[in-house]
């Protein structure tokens, strides 16, 4: 079918701030492997066999089943969030050990929601925002729109170093961007001891902590060390998701902060879209308070726990002397380090010529990149393909060391 002739538009004179808006690289690349002949390891979508469909249809026949509980359901509602929700999220932080009232709890359109709405709050133009090295590309973008001058805390082997905050990297600072569990894209998880010290050094500069913690329940053999809450509750600010709990089609996730930050937070979000979805947040809410994670949750970690394996073991197999990579205890992703002089941009034109995709790791920087680093999902692959893709990785990372070695 031909496309409707329309006149070209006006010329589009977006302000700043918007014509600043970068498309994420990981969006790009996806797609690029919706194509079905690709073997994607890119993108950070949960596994479609894990979401509870049955359990949301029978709840959101439930919600419109009913004359006047159907109309509550499909009625505009409070900016905060079904509190039944918020109830039910505030007994979970609770039973955790780490008391949690209800109204300390705001629902969110997912947790990049929440991200925007604590840029809008927290970051002035040019003043010094604190993230990891590297950090969540998501983050990045959403933050990049309020144009803060980014500050990247050194990390190692076990996630960002506490040590390292110091005053000259603190000053003028107002809040530090973290993700203390399976963090993405590295999938390393920060120790009980680092947490402490996190929070001690918060105290010492007055930062406030942004604890970004979509991926926490997805442990495989053991529960990470607690949230950041239990070392430093008055300045932490814990965003949270259930997309990958649930699924990320219902676009829900919520913020766990003290109340004077959850107010500001509910006038910002008011302004942006008056409230979540009611008639989602209900059914979502009928669905945790029937105890379905009970179940679910163990089914999904022993799935992603089976495909991190696989991957892991193929990387063993078959990767060169040289190149490095990241063990998660959970979560969904594997960072690798190749050695220095392989680009890994590069390396993905290749890699998707052989039909195999991947996220170099660049674009997760926000101060000076390592291009020679990637990151790998295992989620929604089964082990087989794991292996062929991480095959044809070897290939092309043994050439690429090749090609390097001739020309030095
Ligand atoms: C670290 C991190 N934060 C936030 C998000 C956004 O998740 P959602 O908006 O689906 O809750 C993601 C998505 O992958 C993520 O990896």
């Amino acid at each position: 079918m031909n496309a409707p002739q329309r006149p070209p538009s006006a010329p589009l004179r977006p302000a700043r701030r918007a014509a600043s808006a970068s498309s994420s690289i990981v969006r790009e690349i996806l797609k690029v492997t919706m194509r079905p002949d690709v073997i994607s390891l890119a993108g950070g979508l949960p596994a479609p066999e894990s979401f509870p469909v049955e359990a949301l249809r029978a709840a959101f026949d439930a919600e419109l089943r009913g004359e006047g509980q159907a109309r509550q359901a499909l009625q505009y509602s409070t900016t905060e969030g079904h509190l039944p929700l918020r109830e039910w999220i505030a007994a979970q932080e609770s039973a955790r050990g780490i008391p949690t009232a209800p109204d300390e709890v705001l629902i969110v359109a997912g947790s990049q929601q929440a991200l925007d709405l604590l840029g809008k709050a927290f970051v002035e133009p040019e003043a010094p925002l604190l993230v990891e090295s590297p950090t969540y590309l998501g983050a990045l973008q959403a933050f990049n729109l309020f144009d803060p001058a980014y500050r990247a805390v050194p990390t190692d082997d076990e996630g960002l170093r506490p040590q390292a905050i110091d005053a000259a990297l603190a000053r003028d600072a107002r809040v530090l961007y973290v993700m203390p569990n399976f963090q993405n894209p590295s999938g390393r998880t920060l120790s009980r001891s680092r947490r402490e010290e996190l929070a001690q050094a918060a105290r010492r500069h007055d930062l406030w902590l942004i604890e970004d913690d979509p991926y926490g329940e997805l442990w495989y053999r053991q529960a990470p060390p607690p949230s950041l809450r239990a070392f430093a509750p008055e300045r932490t600010i814990r965003v949270c998701s259930f997309s990958k709990v649930l699924a990320p089609g219902l676009r829900l996730g919520f913020v766990i902060a003290p109340r004077e930050c959850i107010e500001l937070l509910v006038r910002l979000k008011q302004a942006t879209d008056l409230h979540t979805a009611t008639l989602t947040q209900r059914a979502a809410c009928r669905v945790l308070a029937s105890g379905l994670l009970e179940t679910h949750l163990p089914q999904v970690r022993a799935r992603y726990a089976r495909q991190c394996e696989a991957m892991l073991a193929a990387l063993e197999r078959s990767m060169p002397a040289g190149v490095h990579w990241t063990r998660p205890e959970g979560g969904m992703f594997v960072w690798l380090t190749l050695p220095a002089g392989v680009d890994a941009m590069a390396l993905l034109s290749q890699a998707i010529e052989r039909n195999v995709a991947f996220v170099p790791g660049a674009p997760f920087f926000a101060g000076a990149a390592q291009p020679s680093t990637l990151r790998l999902s295992f989620v929604t692959v089964p082990p087989p393909k794991i292996q062929a893709a991480v095959g044809v990785l070897c290939t092309l990372i043994t050439e690429a060391l090749g090609a390097a070695k001739e020309s030095a």
